[in-house]
């Protein structure tokens, strides 16, 4: 057992809860009451876009009242909706667009142009949705809703993203939708709407919805993000907080889904422990406390993948580390997240002197470098700057981040918190 810490972070909202939180009171008949939402520019991509269909969400601080339209009160926007960097925004929200019976045209950043948006317009499609692109399967794209069908979907992908828009299309079309995927990804979709009085039933691989003619209004206190707190859990296992001791994240999202980093963590030999304190709109909140020990290798493969897969980097970052290897597989889906996360975690960490090998499905990283120092490029994406940022705060390292205001995305106070707790 780790005895108690004197440092502790409460890292911002979850960025998944907070989108779905957006949505869910937009479309819920009456009032919300949102507090602690996350306020970082994906979740104002959701607000703006929401907003842009005729719901009005105020600007995000610490309380938001969001009066929502009922579930087919959207309307049709007079311009394109500005999804930003935020994939889950696209994703969801074309989901919610395909029960809407207008045209919708979406545009992003170059980097969410990038991204593949077929594996929600396919779904979506068999549903009775239109989806035409502007090219290839990428945004800009125009998304038209209308009478919704049935379906039961095998998803060839574990994503969070394809499995809530296909929920949302059933809540928003009102009908019966069953998904199916290889791994279980993040529940947050179905905890949520199950918590407003939606019939969904979760069992294993899969989710279903029953269609439903409202949804209820409702109070949330939004937990704070186990991915933004992963960062912190690195430092802490690293010993790079504040005199070598440990660290407490403290409101924390303990959906059992999410919590795969904490798992390897203690695996490479951390002292990692969590408490469930509460319990909010369905999802388990409490206190995660880590404590430094020597981090062993570690190998993971795809089963594991989805329930940290945010957090990769990070994990690959601590590769560099200690003397043991970190061998990552199954998880090309990490090249088609803000960034090739792959080539990029790869070349970085060859940039600052490490040994980092890149797989098809993955990456090898050998510790053992003594100290690492150089330029690091985030290409934009917000989790590289924040996993290089730790590696950089260790003592002995000196590593500069291209674009450190990049993590405004997910977590705008990020290096005032990790300078709090280093120095
Ligand atoms: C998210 C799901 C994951 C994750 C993303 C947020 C969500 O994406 O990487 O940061 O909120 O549903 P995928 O569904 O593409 O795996």
């Amino acid at each position: 057992m780790i005895s108690r810490a004197s440092l502790a972070v409460r890292v911002p909202g979850d960025k998944s809860i907070s989108h779905r939180a957006l949505i869910c009171a937009a479309l819920a008949s009456g009032r919300s009451r949102i507090r602690n939402i996350l306020r970082s520019a994906d979740v104002r991509s959701t607000g703006g876009v929401l907003s842009a269909l005729g719901a009005n969400v105020p600007q995000l601080g610490d309380d938001v009242r969001v009066d929502g339209r009922g579930l087919g009160g959207l309307a049709a926007p007079d311009e394109p909706l500005d999804c930003g960097n935020s994939g889950t925004t696209a994703r969801l929200m074309s989901g919610v667009l395909s029960g809407c019976s207008f045209p919708s045209r979406l545009i992003g950043d170059a980097s969410l142009s990038r991204r593949p948006m077929g594996r929600v317009a396919r779904p979506l499609t068999t549903m009775g949705a239109h989806f035409a692109f502007d090219s290839g399967e990428h945004l800009p794209m125009v998304v038209t809703g209308g009478r919704l069908r049935e379906i039961e979907f095998d998803s060839p992908t574990a994503s969070a993203q394809v499995k809530s828009a296909i929920l949302l299309a059933g809540l928003v079309g009102c009908v019966r939708v069953t998904v199916r995927e290889p791994v279980r990804s993040r529940d947050h979709t179905e905890r949520m709407l199950a918590a407003l009085g939606i019939d969904v039933r979760s069992l294993g691989l899969e989710a279903s919805l029953e269609p439903a003619s409202e949804l209820a209004p409702f109070q949330l206190d939004v937990p704070a993000d186990p991915s933004s707190a992963a960062f912190f859990a690195a430092l802490a296992a690293a010993g790079g907080v504040r005199g070598g001791g440990p660290l407490e994240l403290t409101d924390v999202a303990l959906n059992p889904t999410r919590l795969g980093f904490f798992r390897v963590l203690r695996d490479m030999g951390a002292d990692v422990t969590w408490e469930v304190h509460r319990e909010e709109c369905g999802e388990p909140v409490g206190t995660i406390t880590v404590a430094p020990r020597g981090l062993q290798g570690v190998e993971i493969g795809g089963d594991q993948v989805p329930a940290m897969i945010d957090e990769l980097p990070m994990l690959a970052c601590l590769g560099a580390l200690g003397d043991g290897v970190i061998e990552i597989r199954g998880a090309s889906e990490l090249r088609v997240k803000e960034s090739d996360r792959i080539a990029a975690v790869v070349q970085n960490l060859r940039d600052v002197g490490a040994d980092a090998d890149e797989l098809p499905d993955g990456l090898r990283v050998r510790g053992g470098t003594r100290s690492l120092g150089g330029a690091v490029q985030t290409h934009g994406d917000h989790r590289l700057a924040m996993a290089f940022g730790v590696l950089g705060a260790l003592s002995g390292n000196a590593i500069t981040v291209d674009d450190p205001d990049c993590v405004s995305v997910s977590y705008p106070g990020f290096w005032s918190d990790l300078e709090r707790v280093t120095s």
